[in-house]
């Protein structure tokens, strides 16, 4: 749809930007923190381990007036459960409580919204030894530990998200370090810990309305519009498999308290459905999410695929579709360009998903993450020239105002990431930040802020409330 006129952002619209916590915090251990699945996690041979990413855990102050200098409205970070609880449950660490204090009032002095993911890939490792979300106990874990943020922090903070895309978690999680090796494609234990962690969800937003009911709470999958190959019916078939096992899973289940009925099929026809224990529908209903905050790379296409054989993941990840043998099988898209890591460039996707969202939902809607991921060059005088983030970015922001013209109820844009931090599996030469994190893969040198070329475009879009996307 074509519009002659685009409907501004809204005025106290939430311009940021994101991390997440293993990815930028380091101080892996420090001042009673446990140890994640993250900090245990094997790493792709040449990448960075988590130990130290950006050290933000010490630079927090001097990024915080960063991204102040940027204008950031809001910040999205994450809290490592293990700072807070070292073992999941059981004894608090004041010292990582007083960490999150400090962080979250040095960003409330300069009047920045703290947007706080509960959990980010980073379940306690104590907790993975005892099988992580396949054991039941997890869920009480979460909603103790949920309990525990809202007490601590529940007075300044006041928007809240729950998992950071569970969704990936279970299509992906080979490739997040998110589950062990213990078993290639285990998709009956993968969809009963989805079960598990959509239980512990819902109990997290009700505690969330009942004990803060000044804050908000939301949902935070991936989600992307899904294409089908061709017009041939059977891909379009294919593509709608796909959207509901990839995106209405989750958020079905989040918004309405039930399955997609859909990708409840496809789990029986896998023999993965979950086991569902008296009461826990109930558990599920009548969360109520203030809002969807979602994070959104690009769109994936898929083609029908009728072969009874094997699933093939070998190049999947968050971006890359893959094989389900009789459901669909990835597709590349050669309308689209690729970031240099091979992940497809979709800005109008962006649009389209926004609508989806809004259309089947009719929730507020935040984006959580979005961004580029690219090899940066330190040029002289310590610039960095990075025109293909600004290019990407500014595409998205476009897509974004249409989508607001078009109806959608988009509150905030914090997009990937506010600052230089770790991959999730491409190491830390994959950058996404408007800030330069002078390191490598192994030599964390001096560790040094230095801003980009993307850092002064965002600081004009912000200060300009999206006006201005020009460099
Ligand atoms: C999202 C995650 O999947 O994508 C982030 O929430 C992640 O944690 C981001 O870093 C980009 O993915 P990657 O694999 O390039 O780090």
């Amino acid at each position: 749809m074509y519009h002659e006129k685009l409907k501004p952002f809204p005025k106290d619209f939430l311009w940021g930007a994101s991390t997440s916590a293993y990815q930028v915090e380091g101080a892996y251990n420090e001042d009673g923190k446990g140890l994640s699945v993250q900090d245990v996690a094997k790493h792709p041979e040449g990448t960075s381990d988590f130990n130290v990413t950006s050290d933000f855990y010490h630079h927090y102050k001097e990024d915080v007036k960063l991204f102040a200098e940027m204008g950031f409205k809001a910040f999205r970070f994450s809290i490592a459960w293990t700072r807070i609880l070292p073992n999941g449950t059981g004894e608090i660490n004041q010292k990582g409580i007083d960490f999150y204090n400090n962080l979250i009032n040095e960003l409330l002095s300069y009047n920045i919204e703290p947007i706080v993911t509960m959990y980010h890939f980073d379940l306690p490792y104590e907790l993975e030894k005892k099988g992580g979300w396949s054991n039941r106990e997890t869920i009480d874990a979460f909603e103790n530990y949920s309990k525990v943020l809202f007490e601590s922090f529940g007075d300044r903070v006041k928007y809240w998200l729950t998992i950071n895309e569970q969704n990936m978690m279970i299509l992906f999680g080979a490739v997040l370090g998110t589950v062990g090796e213990d078993g290639q494609d285990p998709a009956k234990k993968l969809y009963q810990q989805n079960h598990h962690m959509l239980l512990a969800q819902a109990k997290a937003m009700k505690l969330c309305h009942a004990m803060c009911p000044n804050c908000k709470i939301g949902p935070a999958p991936n989600i992307s519009s899904i294409y089908p190959a061709t017009s041939k019916p059977e891909d379009i078939l294919a593509a709608s498999n796909f959207s509901s096992i990839r995106n209405w899973l989750y958020l079905d289940a989040a918004v309405f308290g039930r399955y997609n009925s859909v990708a409840w099929s496809y789990m029986e026809k896998r023999g993965c459905a979950p086991i569902i224990e008296a009461g826990d529908m109930d558990i599920l209903k009548g969360t109520n999410p203030d809002f969807i905050a979602f994070n959104y790379y690009s769109t994936m296409t898929v083609a029908a695929n009728n072969e009874t054989g094997a699933n093939d993941k070998s190049k999947a990840d968050q971006q890359r579709a893959f094989k389900e043998a009789g459901v669909f099988e990835g597709a590349a898209n050669t309308n689209l360009e690729k970031t240099q890591f091979g992940w497809e460039i979709d800005p109008i996707g962006f649009r389209n998903t926004l609508r989806e969202i809004n259309e089947r939902y009719n929730l507020p809607l935040i984006v959580t993450e979005n961004g580029l991921g690219a090899y940066d060059t330190v040029e002289e005088n310590d610039t960095i020239n990075d025109d293909y983030r600004i290019d990407y970015l500014r595409k998205h922001v476009e897509q974004a105002q249409l989508g607001i013209t078009d109806g959608v109820k988009l509150f905030g844009y914090c997009p990937w990431s506010a600052i230089d931090l770790v991959s999730t599996h491409e190491g830390c030469k994959k950058r996404y930040g408007f800030i330069y994190v002078n390191r490598d893969e192994s030599d964390l040198k001096d560790l040094r802020r230095i801003k980009k070329k993307s850092f002064y475009w965002y600081k004009k879009v912000i200060s300009s409330n999206g006006e201005d996307l020009a460099e």
